[in-house]
């Protein structure tokens, strides 16, 4: 037998001796659509190939394309497990011309790859072509030798494909294969044609118009090539199968969910079967490029598939989880083809065991509670929308699954009252939030919300994609157009907006008509407004726009926000376990951590923690997100911030490698935090951490700045140029720097001294105690000296000296500095009974000019500005001791 793997290389083979490029399949989350929810069918990664905007160094290519077909405009969801022919993940087999073969390569192509290496009958073929494509049709007939009955036109849009409601589109030729008339069923374009006789294998698409929004269809430049065959349907044929889920892939995968559920895989839980064998594939691939269940967006798609999985597990009669233990059936069968599948495969496993383990708390109350409300209608009446919504809002049972359950059943859900039911509760949340006061600045951004819906955030894994506009704000007021200062919400975006400390991104946003700066992305709600300024032409609402985040900037961010956690750890293991966050700001500069601890860093503490840090960094171990419930997150010892309300779920942050941390799942990871941020994919990344030093914040509160990657390098480098600069001065090695230093402030200190005496004794005229003849007033021995070449500062040694020299008696000094008066009087110890300097000294300074001065009995200093008056300021003092009794 012909396994799918081998179907796929040989067609991949095939193409590639053809000259063409085997290219690897895009993610299925499209970087380049900003419509589309997920890669839906082979052409997507090539969008612009065909009408000329990109050109790559290849014009012929082939695929194997992971195809998710779950949201949005193709949605299977419903039908997938009932059928033989749907699937939510299905890979679909393409080659592509870009302006290089067209219609006649294409089909021989097609013919000789089917007939010849796929060896199908020919007279078992038939094909269809547009009702009006002669040429297609001459061709087969001349390629083939198709009679005119088995090429068939079809006037309608089912043979013109179009992509979506503009881009590249065309004529198509599908070619189908008859089962035989054991099968109901008539060939295309007949009454019969829903019958599973003649199956569509393979859609050949001649590229050569485009669709424009105004209606118009335009010829394109270069004539190109798209075509798509499901790698499913035709392993079915070539493996003698009608039905899909009977080939080798899905039958492993069916095999795998009847081992793990000891169930029989073609008994009554058959149906369970396909479903877990099809879900599996679509979540695992969706988990593998990094989309997480969450309630919104592509997260919700993957959530509500994955329950819906859950489900039929759970109908066939299993206790415990089961969609994780197919993960390695999944991987041994695809993941040659899909590599991701096995480097993912841990996080695919945690993934949906978490969910699994959450759902079926609900679950089985859930589906009680769908019994009870069933009992209690009439046979056929439809489930209450209310109910409905109640199974979705408190048992976590999205719309599809409770319809999904019903199905087998043959009953349905009341859809306008769920709907009803859904807007209510947004109501009142609404009124719950306008209470907080901000509502009027916020009024705009809630309409914007209930519009739009939530923004899809891209950035954990991409920084350019494509979005949608959907609003634009200009000077407060929704705008069509704007050229200037605006504000712009997005279907989704890979621009982080400001939030846990780390700060919005920046970046560019281009459109047809024009291109805009952004300088910063803030959150409201469940919205991302880009704050930018249009540079060229205008940007108007409802335009397709080129987004990409500045990478330097969100590197830079990412590896100051990686290092906090880092930091945060270190800070703990080395002031102790009572450390908690109070804040932190991650920029693309700098990194600022606050926490609770009351004394100051030492220098040997923030060395121990760059120390720390910076070992970790260098285990250059990959950083890992996973998603789970607070509680879930906190018995595995994550951090998370005292008093912080967090979701039903979050992401929880793993970095690093530490034996017997205790933390995260195998009990030795370094750090774990509750984060939404965006973090460094290797730890390696973040290069180089150093602190700046710590600070008070506030009461308690401490304050690190730190520096990372080339920013901590270029702090380094430039404190070792001003090392540098002072060893040069001083003509020392920088080693014996310091030493140097110390000696050469203490000569310094000496010289000073020596200085300070000098001038001293240059002033006194060679020394203090034989400076000026002494009088003897009222039995007080008196001795007055103007000085000239000394300040203030060496009065007090020179009174000393002179005190000491006169054994008994009162001294003033008056040092003239450029007229400014610097006055000191002493008292030796003896008589301060009799007369205090300090009365001298106030009698004295107001003939300088001054204002009296202080200072104690045997010692008081004063100054003023007029040092000229100084022989009246002696005699006031002399009439002081004149004075005395
Ligand atoms: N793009 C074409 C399709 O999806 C081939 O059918």
């Amino acid at each position: 037998m012909t396994s799918l793997a081998d179907i796929r290389s040989t067609f991949l083979n095939y193409f590639g001796k053809q000259g063409h490029a085997i290219v690897a399949s895009s993610p299925l989350v499209p970087r380049n659509d900003p419509t589309l929810m997920f890669a839906n069918s082979g052409m997507v990664q090539f969008k612009n190939l065909f009408t000329g905007v990109e050109t790559r160094d290849y014009t012929r290519a082939t695929t194997s394309q992971k195809c998710v077909r779950a949201g949005g405009k193709h949605n299977d969801l419903d039908n997938v497990g009932y059928t033989a022919r749907h699937h939510t993940f299905f890979e679909m087999l393409g080659n592509f011309s870009f302006g290089d073969y067209f219609k006649a390569e294409a089909i021989a192509f097609a013919w000789e790859l089917l007939t010849k290496d796929f060896g199908i009958d020919k007279d078992r073929l038939l094909v269809t072509v547009y009702h009006t494509d002669d040429e297609a049709a001459d061709i087969w007939k001349k390629v083939a030798g198709l009679p005119d009955d088995r090429i068939i036109r079809i006037p309608t849009d089912d043979n013109f494909w179009r992509m979506g409601p503009t881009g590249p589109c065309g004529p198509c030729t599908e070619i189908f294969y008859d089962h035989g008339d054991h099968i109901w069923g008539g060939p295309p374009g007949s009454p019969e044609e829903d019958g599973d006789r003649f199956i569509e294998i393979w859609n050949i698409v001649f590229m050569q118009n485009e669709q424009f929004d105004d209606g118009s269809l335009k010829p394109l430049e270069m004539q190109s090539i798209d075509t798509g065959m499901g790698l499913e349907r035709i392993g079915a044929l070539l493996q003698g199968k009608h039905d899909n889920y009977d080939t080798d892939l899905m039958r492993a995968l069916i095999e795998a969910s009847a081992d793990a559920t000891s169930s029989d895989p073609d008994g009554p839980g058959n149906t369970h079967h396909r479903v877990i064998a099809d879900h599996l594939r679509s979540t695992s691939f969706l988990i593998a490029e990094g989309v997480l269940p969450s309630n919104e967006g592509r997260g919700y798609v993957l959530r509500r598939i994955m329950r819906r999985a859950m489900r039929h597990a759970h109908q066939l009669g299993g206790k415990d989880p089961v969609m994780h233990r197919l993960v390695p059936a999944l991987v041994q069968q695809m993941g040659a083809a899909y590599p991701e599948l096995g480097q993912g495969q841990r996080l695919i496993e945690e993934t949906l065991l978490n969910e699994e383990v959450r759902f079926k708390q609900t679950l089985d109350r859930g589906l009680k509670l769908l019994d009870e409300e069933l009992q209690n209608l009439p046979d056929d009446a439809a489930l209450p929308g209310t109910a409905a919504f109640k199974l979705y809002d408190t048992y976590g049972f999205p719309l599809d699954l409770t319809q999904d359950a019903l199905r087998e059943k043959g009953r349905e859900v009341d859809t306008d009252g769920f709907d009803a039911a859904m807007a209510e509760q947004k109501a009142k949340a609404r009124a719950a939030w306008s209470g907080t006061g901000e509502a009027a600045d916020s009024a705009i951004w809630f309409n914007i919300t209930d519009e739009s819906g939530a923004t899809d955030f891209l950035g954990y894994d991409t920084l350019t994609a494509e979005g949608q506009i959907m609003a634009l704000v200009v000077d407060g007021d929704r705008a069509d157009h704007a050229d200037g200062a605006v504000q712009i919400v997005l279907n989704q975006t890979p621009f982080y907006a400001e939030a846990g400390g780390q700060v919005g991104d920046a970046g560019t946003l281009r459109t047809e008509t024009g291109k805009a700066e952004i300088t910063d992305t803030k959150k409201f709600g469940e919205i991302h407004v880009h704050f930018a300024k249009v540079t060229e032409g205008h940007l108007h609402k409802g335009q397709g726009a080129e987004l990409a985040v500045d990478p330097v900037r969100r590197a830079n961010i990412q590896a100051n926000h990686s290092a906090t956690h880092l930091l945060n750890e270190a800070l703990r293991a080395v002031l102790g376990d009572h450390i908690a966050q109070r804040g932190s700001l991650n920029g693309p500069d700098r990194l600022r951590f606050d926490f609770s601890h009351t004394k100051a860093l030492n220098d040997a503490e923030l060395a121990q923690i760059d120390r720390d840090v910076n070992a970790i960094i260098r285990q250059n171990s990959p950083v890992e997100t996973r998603i789970m419930t607070p509680d879930d997150a906190r018995g595995l010892g994550a951090q998370a911030l005292f008093g912080e309300k967090y979701g039903d779920e979050v992401r929880v942050v793993s970095m690093g490698r530490q034996e017997g941390s205790g933390k995260g799942m195998g009990g030795n990871t370094y750090s774990l935090e509750l984060c939404g941020g965006t973090h460094v994919k290797q730890l390696g990344e973040i290069g180089a951490f150093v602190t700046l030093g710590d600070s008070a914040s506030s009461a308690g509160v401490r304050r690190i700045e730190a520096l990372t990657g080339q920013a901590a390098l270029d702090h380094l480098r430039d404190r070792e140029k001003i090392l540098f600069a002072a060893a040069a001065e001083l003509k020392t090695p920088i080693d014996r720097l310091v030493s140097r230093i110390k000696g050469e402030s203490f000569k310094l200190k000496e010289a000073l001294n020596e200085n300070a005496q000098l001038r001293r004794e240059l002033a006194m005229g060679g020394g203090a105690k034989d400076a000026a003849p002494s009088e003897v007033i009222n039995g007080v021995a008196f001795q007055a000296q103007v000085l000239s070449g000394v300040t203030g500062k060496d009065l007090p040694a020179l009174i000393d000296e002179m005190k000491a020299a006169m054994e008994s008696g009162a001294v003033l000094l008056i040092a003239d500095a450029g007229g400014k008066a610097a006055v000191a009087v002493g008292v030796t110890a003896d008589l301060i009974d009799r007369v205090s300097a300090v009365d001298i000294l106030r009698a004295a300074t107001p003939e300088l000019g001054g204002k009296g001065g202080g200072g104690r009995a045997d010692m008081a200093q004063g100054g003023g500005a007029s040092a000229e008056n100084a022989d009246a300021a002696i005699a006031a003092a002399k009439a002081v001791l004149e004075g005395l009794k």
